[in-house]
């Protein structure tokens, strides 16, 4: 391979789909390997919603803007296929911010090896971000009891799903939003949700009423919308709400009303949005807290793998239209 695919971030966002207006497929020379180097060959690519917050010009969040021109954003997982690096050996397995890109070059800064024996779908879908920060905002936010009741909004999605079923296995009620039936059934036979709301077609506040008849105390929020509302209204007293993603947000130039913050007071609830660059350094932590249950049988994950570093461009629309079932994975 003497040349390799990089996709570069050529324009902002304005609304409406990603194509190729914002992400261009370039063409690029292989990298020299210098001493204390290593090339890695990325062989799987995570695509997430996050993306679209790095392709904006905001300065004020978490990380930077990826920087219009410069190769886009993202985490990946691949192997060494060269090496000047003592603690990188050919054939070793890494992951981290690897970037829309099929070759990478690095002195190995800020990446992991991947030293467990699975498929790379599984650890991207389980041990990687979704996991990782479905466990954070669970434990850490949500103090999940046995015998109380969860709502998880994107249920259906990577990190929905596995909050779901922690939940789940730790003894909660679980009711899951999702956007087809398709999702619905699939959270309730496949992992053991106690209900499912379709946000599209379902009556939510009905709804919402005849699945959580002793209210709501965790609220894991992954999507905004007009759900967010009928939750916060059935809150019980000191209940927890985990902020963690808000997608349905992402392609408006005006995000939608906040629901009415009285109930905040009088009901003492407690709300807190998280972003996991913040808790990279609990990673092992994290990852000690998650595993059991993974082999225990309890975490079922399902990945949507899209074929080829071109097919990123579009596909990451999947994430607006629900069109991903589980964890969107680009093979390269
Ligand atoms: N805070 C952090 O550090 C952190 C880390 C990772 C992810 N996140 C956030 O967590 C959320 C889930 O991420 P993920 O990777 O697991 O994605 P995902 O849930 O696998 O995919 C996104 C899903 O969101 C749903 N959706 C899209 N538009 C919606 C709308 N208008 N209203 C309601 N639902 C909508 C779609 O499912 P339906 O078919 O069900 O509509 C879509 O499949 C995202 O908001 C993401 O930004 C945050």
């Amino acid at each position: 391979m003497s040349t390799y695919k990089a996709i570069n971030l050529i324009a902002r966002p304005q609304g409406g789909p990603v194509g190729p207006d914002l992400l261009q497929v370039v063409e690029k020379e292989k990298p020299v390997v210098g001493e204390g180097q290593f090339l890695i060959k990325q062989t799987h690519m995570s695509l997430d919603p996050a993306m679209f917050g790095w392709m904006s010009p905001d300065t004020e969040s978490y990380i930077p803007p990826v920087e219009l021109g410069s190769v886009m954003r993202s985490s990946g997982i691949g192997e060494v296929i060269e090496s000047n690096h003592a603690d990188f050996a050919i054939g070793d397995r890494v992951t981290g911010l690897l970037g829309m890109q099929e070759l990478i070059v690095t002195d190995g800064q800020g990446l992991n090896k991947v030293s467990a024996p699975l498929p790379a779908e599984t650890i991207l879908s389980v041990f990687a971000l979704p996991g990782l920060t479905a466990t954070q905002g669970l434990y850490g936010i949500g103090k999940p009891k046995s015998g109380e009741t969860i709502v998880v909004t994107g249920a259906a999605g990577s990190v929905g799903s596995i909050v779901g079923q922690l939940a789940k296995a730790d003894g909660l009620t679980v009711v899951g939003v999702v956007g087809s039936d398709e999702k619905a059934d699939w959270i309730i036979t496949e992992l053991g949700f106690d209900g499912a709301i379709n946000y599209k077609t379902d009556d939510l506040a009905v709804k919402l009423a005849e699945l959580t008849p002793n209210g709501i105390d965790v609220y894991f929020e992954n999507t905004g919308g007009p759900i967010q509302h009928e939750v916060i209204k059935r809150m019980n007293t000191h209940g927890r709400i985990a902020v963690c993603g808000m997608i349905a947000d992402y392609p408006k130039a005006e995000p939608d009303l906040a629901p009415n913050w009285i109930p905040m007071i009088k009901k003492r609830l407690t709300l807190q949005g998280f972003a996991m660059p913040d808790h990279f350094g609990d990673i092992p932590a994290l990852q000690a807290k998650l595993t059991p249950y993974v082999m225990e049988g309890k975490i079922k994950h399902r990945a949507h793998v899209l074929e080829g570093i071109e097919s990123a461009v579009t596909g990451l629309n999947l994430f607006f239209t629900g069109g991903n079932k589980g964890k969107l994975i680009v093979k390269l």
